[in-house]
């Protein structure tokens, strides 16, 4: 995927222009785009964490104007939703203010759900699990110790992947490319 499509491109400027420095990189956007096309007809995709969307677009681009699949986001800074609301988004699309934990227990269920926020990942990570429909697929990013300086941070990591890789109701792989990733199926 070598070509950025146009709604990346602008979600990366959106980034670039702001000075947010927590968009997600070309490996993550790439295999999102990838899996968001594997969503069934009628799909649900949830995205915790916003940011100014360049995620949220490389979910889009994947999608490629399908329009049977709800996209959900979440994020709890008023500032940077506001942001990412200024996106283009196509009408499947909806951006929800709040905590991500939060909004776990009251979005439902999904096929694929990018982690990508404190909330949901570092704490609450069963609420994250338990919003998976079987069959779905759950993208954790961010997981590579060599990216954390604080030894509270590294130990945090090995204990989401060790959370993920045995849980039992998951069918995970580690991929230690980009910033790190868990890969995981609900059985
Ligand atoms: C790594 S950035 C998200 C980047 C985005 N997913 C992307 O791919 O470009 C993490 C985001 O999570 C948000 N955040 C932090 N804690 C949160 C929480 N408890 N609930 C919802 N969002 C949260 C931050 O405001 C920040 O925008």
């Amino acid at each position: 995927m070598d070509e950025l499509v146009a709604i990346v491109e602008s979600a990366a400027e959106r980034s670039r222009a702001h000075g947010f420095a927590y968009s997600c990189e070309p490996p993550a956007g790439e295999l999102l785009a990838v899996l968001s096309a594997a969503v069934p007809r009628g799909g649900r995709i949830l995205e915790l964490g916003t940011g100014v969307g360049v995620g949220l677009a490389w979910i889009v681009h994947g999608l490629g104007g399908r329009d049977d699949v709800e996209v959900h986001s979440v994020d709890n800074d008023a500032v940077v939703a506001e942001l990412a609301a200024a996106g283009n988004w196509p009408a499947g699309v909806r951006l929800h203010l709040g905590d991500a934990e939060q909004l776990l227990g009251e979005l439902g269920q999904f096929d694929l759900i990018f982690a990508d926020a404190p909330g949901g990942k570092w704490t609450g990570l069963d609420r994250t699990i338990a919003a998976l429909r079987p069959g779905g697929v759950l993208i954790v990013d961010d997981l590579d110790p060599a990216r954390y300086a604080e030894p509270e941070h590294v130990a945090k990591v090995a204990e989401i992947k060790a959370t993920l890789l045995g849980h039992p109701d998951l069918v995970a792989v580690e991929l230690a490319v980009g910033s790190g990733f868990v890969l995981a199926t609900r059985r």
